[in-house]
C-alpha cells in the first residue's frame, strides 16, 4: 500500500504508478467491505470537504461522489459554472486558490474538447488541495479504475496480490455502437485502452472510420502493451472483436475527432446503426464473458435489453464500484496520515 499519496491530484490513470493505482484498488476493496458489513469509517474524512464542478450532467459521478464524502464523514458541494463565477470568466487560479483555502479537494467534470483537461491542470497548478478529474476530453479515471475493480472481482487476482497476473491474456473489447441521442466524449473509450494495457490484458479497440480516439490515447496505449506483454489492436469489425472476448464493453462515442457539429455527427452514426450489441453478438464472446458499460445506455440501440439485463452483465457492479473506488480516492489523497 502507497502511503504518499496524500494531496496527490488525480487528472488521469497516466499520472499515477502501477502501484500507486493496486494501492487505490487495495482499499476500495476494504471501504466496500466495510459499506456492506455496516462497519462505520466516517472517521476518515470528518468536517473535511469536496468541491465537485459540473460543467456538463451526471447522475452517477455526482451521487457517488457525494455519498462516498458522506461515508466518510465529509460534505461534498455540488457546483456548476454558472452556480459560481466561473460562469462570469472568473480564472481558475482564483477559483482555485480561493477553494483551496476553505476545503480539501476540488473534483471537476469538464469534457470540452480541447479544454476539459487542460483546465483540470490549470486549476490543479494553483490549487493547494488535491484535483480529481469527474470525466474530461481526454479521460475519465474513475470510471475506467470502477471498471477494473469490477474486472478484478469477475476474473482476480483479488486486491493485494499483485499487478494482474490472472488478467493477463484476458481479451477486453471496447467497441463502438451506434447512439440517436447526444455526442459521448471519448474519454471511456480512451481511459479504457490507456488502463487494461496497463494490467495485462489483450485490448481490442473496434469502431468505424471516423471514429478514431486521439493520437496520445493511442500512442499511451500501443506503448503500455509492450511495456506489459500485452497487445493493442484497432480494427473496423464488431464480430471480429466480439469473437472470443472476455470482457465485451460497448459503448457510443462521437466522432470527434472529426467534427462535433450535430448534423455530420447524425449523418455519420446513421451509416453505422448495426453496430449494436445483440444476443448473437455476445454469444461470440466466450460464455464466461462479461459485458460492460459505463452507463447511461441508449438501451436497444447501443445493446439489447437482453444483453443489458442478462446473466453476462456487468453494468450495475461497475456502477456501484464507483462508490468504493472513489472513496478510496479521496481517503488515500485527502486525509493526512494519522
Ligand atoms: N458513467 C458516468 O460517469 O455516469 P454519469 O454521467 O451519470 O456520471
Amino acid at each position: 500500500m502507497q502511503s504518499q499519496l496524500f494531496k496527490k491530484d488525480f487528472i488521469t490513470t497516466e499520472d499515477w504508478t502501477n502501484e500507486e493505482l493496486e494501492s487505490m484498488l487495495e482499499l476500495a476493496a476494504d471501504l466496500k467491505r466495510r459499506f456492506i458489513i455496516g462497519e462505520p469509517h466516517d472517521h476518515i474524512l470528518r468536517a473535511r470537504t469536496l468541491y465537485m464542478l459540473f460543467f456538463e450532467e451526471s447522475t452517477r459521478t455526482r451521487n457517488s461522489f457525494e455519498a462516498g464524502m458522506t461515508q466518510l464523514g465529509g460534505h461534498a458541494h455540488w457546483l456548476t459554472p454558472k452556480a459560481t463565477q466561473i460562469g462570469h470568466g472568473e480564472a481558475p487560479k482564483d477559483t482555485a486558490m480561493v477553494l483551496s483555502r476553505y476545503g480539501h479537494g476540488i473534483a471537476l467534470r469538464d469534457c470540452r474538447t480541447g479544454i476539459g483537461q487542460a483546465y483540470q491542470y490549470e486549476l490543479a497548478r494553483w490549487a493547494s488541495i488535491p484535483v480529481f478529474s469527474m470525466q474530461d476530453d481526454v479521460d475519465h479515471p474513475c470510471q475506467t479504475m470502477a471498471d477494473l475493480m469490477t474486472i478484478r472481482e469477475k476474473f482476480g487476482p483479488a486486491p493485494s496480490t499483485g499487478s494482474g497476473q490472472a488478467l493477463r491474456g484476458r481479451k477486453f473489447v471496447i467497441s463502438w455502437t451506434y447512439a440517436p441521442q447526444y455526442v459521448r466524449p471519448l474519454s471511456v473509450p480512451q481511459g479504457l485502452i490507456m488502463l487494461m494495457t496497463r494490467f495485462g490484458m489483450d485490448v481490442t479497440l473496434a469502431h468505424p472510420a471516423g471514429f478514431h480516439m486521439m493520437p496520445q490515447a493511442l500512442e499511451a496505449a500501443r506503448q503500455h502493451a509492450a511495456e506489459n506483454g500485452a497487445s493493442f489492436e484497432v480494427i473496423d469489425d464488431m464480430d471480429a472483436a466480439c469473437a472470443g472476448a472476455d470482457i465485451v464493453y460497448a459503448k457510443s462515442w462521437g466522432p470527434i475527432m472529426v467534427t462535433e457539429d450535430e448534423a455530420e455527427v447524425k449523418k455519420m452514426s446513421d451509416e453505422h446503426k448495426h453496430w449494436c450489441l445483440d444476443e448473437r453478438r455476445m454469444a461470440l464472446a466466450k460464455k464466461s464473458a462479461i459485458y460492460m458499460h459505463c452507463m447511461p445506455i441508449d438501451r436497444g440501440y447501443e445493446a439489447a435489453d437482453a444483453v443489458i439485463d442478462g446473466p453476462q452483465s456487468a453494468i450495475y457492479d461497475e456502477a456501484e464500484n464507483r462508490l468504493h473506488i472513489q472513496k478510496a480516492l479521496m481517503a488515500l489523497t485527502m486525509a493526512p496520515r494519522g
